[in-house]
């Protein structure tokens, strides 16, 4: 079955299944990359996956918890220091994982591995206790929502070089915000505010433009509890008629932010002028559709005039300018990557709308340290 991700059970690993973890293992392999590169007090990183499940499905075929240790066990550093902490409620779950994962050599571990048993509502805080504060990647993979707390994703960001994936379900959050029954779960996860916010929205009838500001305000959600900067990856079902869920991405850095921007887009079914739409759909990646048009108008085109409008009088670093104008306008920016600001400003450059500080460098090049001066 293409396109829709299980539920209470790990019968069969859906294609859209397949790429969430594809997007969490290969930034698992980037962020790790990084923090082993860089100097910091601690040698130890944390992985969290707070809601593993069992590690394999039915078919037989694995999933994230096992594609993070085979990435781990490729890099002798990583051996040396990253913590690994699974955890799932369902005590069932935890045992075939712990089958599943004894096949890795984990007593040559520097820091042994975590296997819990918690429900996440009642323990999340006591499993990031057990973080201590180190940098950390965690993955909040949830059938549901329950469990899921503004204060406990504030926790897991709150770090240093600490990044959150949530996946969520975007029908279920929809028809939990309309149910009084769970109102304590939905004030807790998104704050009182943001979930009165959150109700009002429902009753727009354009579903767009719904899905949209319903993003728009769960990123906001995200960014009272730190998350200055948040991507959202869209998952569509089986017919491409209905998003399902989303993968959001939770960082307090730029360059978190970029690097995830371009594992995201890369993941994408469709783009337009190297503009990806940040989107799964099976349907649209089996047929001719890939192709079909996303924007109305070239998105290079738009991100040109865009930038001339923003950055108006500024003089700013190539590599600077994702992260400033997500700041700036967190929906405008959520689609380009760091290369698709660089082929704008060539383009930008050669029509005389901007100049730089590197006017003699190599054709159609641009590095990130490459000053622009917008006029
Ligand atoms: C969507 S699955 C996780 C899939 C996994 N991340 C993967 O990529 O294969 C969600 C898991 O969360 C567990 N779960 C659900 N509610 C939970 C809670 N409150 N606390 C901890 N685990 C929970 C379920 O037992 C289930 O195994």
């Amino acid at each position: 079955m293409a396109g829709v991700i299980s539920g209470e059970f790990f019968g069969q690993q859906t294609d859209a299944s397949r790429r969430k973890t594809e997007i969490v293992v290969k930034y698992f392999k980037a962020w790790a990359k990084i923090m082993t590169g860089i100097k910091i007090d601690s040698p130890r990183l944390n992985y969290l996956d707070l809601f593993s499940g069992p590690g394999i499905y039915d078919d037989g075929s694995k999933s994230t918890p096992v594609y993070i240790l085979e990435e781990l066990f490729k890099n002798p550093i990583l051996v040396e220091r990253v913590k690994l902490h699974f955890n799932d409620m369902r005590k069932s779950n935890v045992e075939a994982l712990a089958k599943t994962i004894a096949q890795f050599p984990l007593a040559d571990l520097r820091y042994p591995l975590s296997l819990t048993n918690y429900d996440a509502a009642d323990y999340g805080s006591a499993v990031v206790r057990e973080l201590q504060g180190y940098p950390t990647l965690s993955f909040v993979d949830p059938f549901g929502y329950r469990g899921i707390t503004q204060r406990l994703l504030e926790s897991l960001i709150t770090p240093f070089g600490s990044d959150c994936i949530f996946f969520f379900n975007y029908n279920e959050i929809q028809r939990a915000v309309l149910n009084p029954k769970v109102l304590s779960h939905m004030q807790a996860l998104f704050g009182i505010s943001r979930f009165d916010q959150l109700r009002d929205l429902l009753r727009q009838p354009d579903i767009r433009e719904k899905e949209q500001a319903i993003v728009d305000v769960t990123a906001s959600a995200l960014e009272d509890v730190g998350g200055k900067y948040s991507l959202f990856f869209r998952f569509r079902n089986v017919a491409d008629s209905r998003t399902m869920h989303h993968l959001a991405f939770l960082s307090k850095n730029d360059k978190a932010y970029s690097l995830m921007k371009d594992i995201m887009a890369k993941a994408s079914s469709s783009q337009t002028s190297g503009v990806a739409n940040l989107t799964f759909s099976a349907r649209v990646e089996s047929s001719e559709e890939r192709q079909l048009e996303l924007f109305t108008d070239d998105p290079i085109e738009e991100l040109k005039s865009i930038l001339s409008h923003r950055f108006s009088g500024k003089t700013i670093a190539v590599g600077k300018i994702p992260g400033v104008h997500a700041e700036i306008d967190r929906l405008e920016a959520h689609n380009y990557t760091l290369a698709n600001y660089k082929r704008a400003l060539l383009q930008l450059e050669a029509e005389g709308k901007v100049t730089t500080n590197r006017p003699n460098r190599r054709k159609n090049t641009l590095a990130d340290d490459v000053v622009i001066y917008f006029p």
